[in-house]
C-alpha cells in the first residue's frame, strides 16, 4: 500500500491531476501522477523497491518515473515553478502541495487525493475544482496562466471538447487576450506539434479543430490552412473510417493522428506544405506521404474510382503499391465511406495473400538464376491475386 509506505517514509503523498479529474468524472485514466511533500526521490526509491519497478530519477527536477509491466507512475516533489520569461520552460524549487497545485493549468486539474493512511482518500480541493467539474467549466488558476504557458489555450480547447465543458467567462477573455497578443507565437514548433498531435489523438478531434478555427489560431499550427465545410466533413469521414478499422482490429490507434494530419496537409498549397515539413519533426515516411498525396493523390484517387467499377485484385495491388493505410484514408476522405470500406476490404484481402513459392522452388525446376526469377514471382503473385492460381497449401 502506497499510503503505508508514505507513512513509513514520513512524507505526505497525494495522487493529483488528470487521474483525480477523471476519477471524479468516472472516466478511465491509467496515468498516475503522485506529488510528495518531502523528499520525493527517497520515497520513489522505496516505492520502486516495493513494486519491483524500474526507476528513472531526474534529480534536478525532483521527479522520478516508475515503470513495471505496462504500468507507470510519475512522482514529483511538491514544487513551485518560476518562469524566467513568458513561454520559457519553468525553473523549479521545493515547496508545498498548495503551491504545487496552484502553478497548474486549470482548477479541474488542480485536485489531489491524499494517500497517507489516516486520511486515505481525502479530496484536497483548494481551488473549487470539484465545483467546476460539476458545472463543466474550464477555469485558470491565475490571470497570467495563458501568458506564462500559451499551450494551455490549446489544452483548454481539448478538455472543453473531450468532456463537453466550456471555458469559464473570464478564462475565455484571458484566452482571447493572449491570442490577440500573439502569445502562442512564442511557443516552439515542437511544443505546438505536440499539442496538435494531442488534439488529433482525441477520440473525436473534429470539434476541437473547429474551435481552433473559431479562435483563429491555425496560423500557429499550419499557417496557410483554409478551414472549410469540405475539410470538416473529410475529417469527420476519417473518424468514421478509423472507428470501423479499430473495430476490425486492423488499426493501431496510436497512429490515429497521422490520417488527420495528412487530411490537413492535403488542403495546403505547396508553400504551406513546405512550412509544415520545415517546422515539424515528422518521420520520413510521413513526409513522403505528404508529398505523394499532393503530387499523385488526384491521379490515384481517380484510378481507385475506376477500379471500383470492376477491377482485378492485382490492379488494386498495383495502384496502392507503397501506400500506407493512413495515407489511403486521407486520400479517400472526400469519397463516400461505403465505397472506401469496399476498397479497404479488398486491399486487406490482398495484403493477406502471399505466394508460398521461393527462389529455391524455381531453381528446382532447373531454371537458371537471373531477372527471370523476379518476373516469375511477380506473374505468380498476379495470378494468385486474381484467382487464376490457387495456393498449394
Ligand atoms: N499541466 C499544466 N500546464 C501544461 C501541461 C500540464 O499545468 N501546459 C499540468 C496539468 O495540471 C495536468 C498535469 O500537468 O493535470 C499533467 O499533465 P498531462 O499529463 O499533460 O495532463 P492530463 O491532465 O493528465 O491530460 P491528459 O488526460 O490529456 O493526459
Amino acid at each position: 500500500n502506497i499510503g503505508q509506505l508514505a507513512d513509513e517514509a514520513n512524507v505526505k503523498v497525494y495522487v493529483v491531476g488528470g487521474f483525480v479529474r477523471d476519477l471524479l468524472l468516472g472516466v478511465e485514466n491509467l496515468d498516475i501522477d503522485l506529488v510528495v511533500e518531502g523528499d520525493g526521490i527517497a520515497f520513489s526509491t522505496r516505492l520502486a523497491r516495493f513494486l519491483r519497478a524500474r526507476l528513472r530519477v531526474h534529480e534536478k527536477f525532483g521527479t522520478a518515473m516508475l515503470v513495471w509491466d505496462d504500468q507507470k507512475i510519475d512522482v514529483a516533489t511538491a514544487r513551485r515553478e518560476f518562469y524566467q520569461h513568458p513561454a520559457a520552460l519553468p525553473q523549479v524549487e521545493a515547496s508545498n502541495l498548495r503551491q504545487d497545485l496552484y502553478r497548474r493549468d486549470f482548477t479541474i486539474n488542480a485536485l489531489a487525493i491524499q494517500l497517507n493512511l489516516p486520511a486515505f482518500g481525502y479530496l484536497v480541493d483548494f481551488f473549487s475544482g470539484r465545483r467546476d467539474l460539476e458545472q463543466g467549466l474550464i477555469r485558470v488558476l491565475y490571470n497570467l496562466s495563458f501568458v506564462e504557458d500559451p499551450t494551455r489555450i490549446i489544452r483548454a480547447i481539448r478538455f472543453e471538447q473531450r468532456y463537453g465543458f466550456m471555458m469559464e467567462a473570464e478564462t475565455l477573455e484571458f484566452a482571447h487576450e493572449a491570442i490577440s497578443r500573439k502569445m502562442i507565437g512564442e511557443v516552439s514548433f515542437e511544443r505546438m506539434f505536440d499539442e496538435l498531435l494531442l488534439i488529433l489523438q482525441e477520440k473525436n478531434p473534429v470539434p476541437a479543430l473547429c474551435r481552433v478555427t473559431e479562435f483563429g489560431i491555425w496560423e500557429f499550427f499550419l499557417p496557410d490552412l483554409q478551414w472549410s465545410d469540405g475539410l470538416e466533413s473529410e475529417l469527420a469521414n476519417v473518424t468514421t473510417l478509423q472507428h470501423l478499422l479499430k473495430e476490425q482490429q486492423w488499426w493501431d490507434s496510436k497512429s490515429q493522428w497521422i490520417s488527420y494530419f495528412l487530411v490537413l496537409t492535403k488542403h495546403l498549397k505547396p508553400d504551406g506544405i513546405e512550412v509544415a515539413l520545415q517546422r515539424y519533426p515528422l518521420k520520413l515516411w510521413i513526409r513522403e506521404a505528404i508529398v505523394t498525396i499532393s503530387e499523385e493523390g488526384f491521379r490515384v484517387a481517380q484510378e481507385l474510382d475506376k477500379w471500383l467499377k470492376g477491377g482485378k485484385n492485382s490492379e488494386l495491388d498495383e495502384i496502392l503499391q507503397g501506400w500506407s493505410v493512413e495515407a489511403f484514408l486521407s486520400l479517400r476522405a472526400t469519397y463516400p465511406v461505403q465505397e472506401t470500406i469496399l476498397l479497404l476490404e479488398a486491399w486487406q484481402a490482398i495484403r493477406k495473400t502471399s505466394i508460398s513459392i521461393t527462389g529455391n522452388d524455381i531453381k528446382a525446376l532447373g531454371i537458371k538464376p537471373g531477372p527471370i526469377y523476379g518476373e516469375i514471382m511477380n506473374r505468380l503473385r498476379v495470378e494468385r491475386l486474381d484467382g487464376t492460381v490457387q495456393s498449394s497449401e
